[in-house]
């Protein structure tokens, strides 16, 4: 498991699965805005990648998020669109309804830059978001992403076009922090 101050990004456990299709994918709102795609229900058992994960598929690798202290789950996270040519990788993720706001996404996105800078040597990681979310946007910019442009009217979201948002950061800019992880 990758540890951070507060949070753990451990492998996907069977029982994480129908806790994540509930709490995250079902939200039709949360998934829409999160997941820049269409929204359609995802069957209890369904072998959807964002839930079932491929440990084979060098692409992309999905965590699940927990609290350290209890080990409670509260979220997805992925390095995704991994490039070890180039060297870059997308980062997302996706915490609980009831985890959000409490610090927990600044943590997972400075674990998550560990994880592509220092456990897999990449040299450039970024996100995508939509330019309302201000959630994503502080967690990304306090871990040191900077705004490199904007997408405009790129993502259609439950009946209109906004805005998305390119962030990123290079290893050489990246100031992990002190503790060892
Ligand atoms: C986006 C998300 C991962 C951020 O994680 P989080 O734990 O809620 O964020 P944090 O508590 O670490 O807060 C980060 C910053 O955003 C601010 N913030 C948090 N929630 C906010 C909200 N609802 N509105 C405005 N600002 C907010 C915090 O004050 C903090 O700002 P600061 O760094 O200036 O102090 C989480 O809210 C989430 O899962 N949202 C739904 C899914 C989603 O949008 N995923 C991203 C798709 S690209």
């Amino acid at each position: 498991m990758l540890r951070g101050r507060t949070i753990g990004l451990r492998a996907r456990h069977e029982e994480d699965i129908p806790v994540l299709r509930t709490e995250l994918y079902d939200d039709v709102v949360n998934a829409v805005r999160a997941e820049g795609g269409p929204w359609r229900p995802l069957t209890p058992g369904t072998k959807d990648p964002r839930l079932v994960v491929d440990d084979t598929a060098q692409g992309w690798v999905q965590f699940s998020v927990v609290e350290l202290e209890g080990g409670t789950l509260i979220g997805t996270a992925t390095l995704w669109d991994i490039d070890t040519h180039h060297r870059s990788a997308h980062i997302g993720l996706g915490l609980l309804p009831s985890a959000r706001g409490k610090g927990y996404g600044t943590d997972v996105v400075a674990t998550l830059c560990h994880y592509g800078f220092v456990v897999r040597s990449l040299r450039r990681l970024q996100v995508e978001t939509l330019s309302d979310n201000t959630a994503m946007l502080r967690s990304a910019e306090r871990n040191g992403f900077v705004r490199e442009g904007v997408l405009r009217s790129s993502a259609w979201v439950l009946g209109e076009f906004l805005d998305e948002v390119v962030l990123g950061l290079l290893v050489e800019e990246w100031k992990a922090e002190p503790e060892s992880r």
